[in-house]
């Protein structure tokens, strides 16, 4: 024979022995998730265009409208993860020197105006301290100089637990012509979302954070007046995999192929969305808000402070301040090694600053935030 196999199989079946630890996900995400989620997951293949595949297509967009308080029509799930559907906003409705204002205020507003100017925006900067969130005012006198076309906001800051306040802000800029993109990626199930209440016209999210599902499908949704820009762009949208015109055509009436649906994955989100609505969205809010109570009065009791001012704080995500002298690196790697507890480190300018502790979906609970706090007692102790 010419050619010969490269490996020896005998390694490979060794290697491919799947075995991973049983960890609690109390970091920024992904979240654990419900036993019945991971049954979905499991359940037999059926074709992207089978009848009863159709049928769980419009029940996940009627749920995600559900859980965005949305009555938007193109409301989807896309085939990525939580950055695939932050794209596709943009890739949708920005044309080449469109002004994108972004409110910058953490990690992933700098994410937001990365991905803008890859799609030709002339990106314009609102900026806060992270931590921080945006005024009404501060808001409106941005939109006064830029007279942007689209403002881009993140809901939930991940990298630094900092709820943006809505209200107000989607008025504004139908007064100023802008459309308004809103990141929901660690809200959305978490916290109150009112998209269509707050006139938000393009809002995407994860499935890995307060929805519990494994990461790896991204709810996407655009207003009637995002479709209108859409369908007035002059030029094409630059992404093909992400184009909207294209993807509704398998997500509206004519169900054309696009791109093979991630069957499995869809049929996870769905149940997932369907525990949400079981147990009500106002229940689940107050039950992440309660939890993350819970969390602030036992870090204070360990004598350690919240990065965030209490009334700005996303109750799915606490970033928490490093105590001075102690190395935050160990204390997170110590929680993972005896216990099997994942928190995270801070991101960029929070970087050995603060731990970011989630509290997210199905593992927002009371039980998990006691272990957490004894877990995290034993751990700064060993950290000295
Ligand atoms: C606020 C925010 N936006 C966007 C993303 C990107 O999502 P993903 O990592 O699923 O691509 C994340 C992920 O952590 C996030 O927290």
């Amino acid at each position: 024979m010419e050619h010969r196999i490269k490996v020896d199989e005998t390694h490979l079946i060794h290697a491919s022995q799947l075995d991973v630890p049983p960890r609690l996900l109390l970091g920024p995400g992904p979240s654990n998730v419900d036993a019945r989620v991971l049954q979905a997951l499991a359940m037999p293949e059926i074709g992207h265009l089978d009848p009863r595949f159709i049928e769980l297509m419009n029940e996940i967009q009627e749920l995600l409208r559900y859980v965005w308080q949305t009555d938007n029509t193109m409301t989807i799930p896309m085939s990525g993860t939580g950055s695939a559907a932050m794209e596709a906003t943009l890739a949708n409705s920005v044309e080449p020197g469109d002004i994108v204002l972004v409110g910058v205020n953490g990690y992933f507003g700098e994410r937001l105006c990365d991905m803008a100017s890859r799609y030709g925006a002339d990106v314009r900067r609102i900026e806060k301290a992270w931590g921080e969130v945006f005024s009404l005012e501060e808001i409106a006198d941005a939109l006064k100089m830029h007279r942007p076309a689209i403002l881009g906001l993140i809901h939930g800051e991940t990298s630094t637990g900092a709820m943006q306040p809505m209200e107000g802000i989607g008025k504004l800029c139908r007064e100023f012509n802008a459309l308004l993109l809103l990141d929901t990626v660690t809200s959305l199930g978490g916290a109150p979302v009112f998209l269509d209440h707050w006139h938000v016209d393009l809002a995407y999210s994860g499935s890995q954070k307060c929805i519990s599902c494994p990461p790896g499908i991204a709810p996407f949704t655009m207003s009637k007046r995002a479709v209108e820009k859409l369908k007035r762009r002059k030029t094409k949208v630059a992404s093909w995999y992400l184009d909207v015109n294209l993807v509704a055509k398998y997500w509206g009436s004519e169900r054309t192929y696009h791109h093979t649906a991630p069957i499995n994955m869809n049929y996870a989100l769905r149940e997932a969305l369907r525990i949400i609505a079981e147990e009500g969205l106002e229940d689940r809010w107050e039950r992440h808000r309660a939890n993350a109570e819970r969390l602030y009065e036992g870090l204070q009791e360990l004598g350690i402070e919240c990065h965030v001012a209490k009334e700005y704080r996303l109750p799915s995500l606490t970033t928490a301040l490093v105590p001075d002298g102690i190395d935050s690196k160990a204390v997170s790697s110590y929680l993972l090694r005896k216990f099997n507890i994942e928190i995270a480190a801070g991101l960029g300018q929070l970087a050995g600053k603060v731990w970011r502790i989630g509290l997210m979906g199905f593992n927002s609970r009371r039980e998990n935030v006691k272990l957490l706090l004894s877990a995290l007692s034993e751990a700064l102790e060993a950290a000295g």
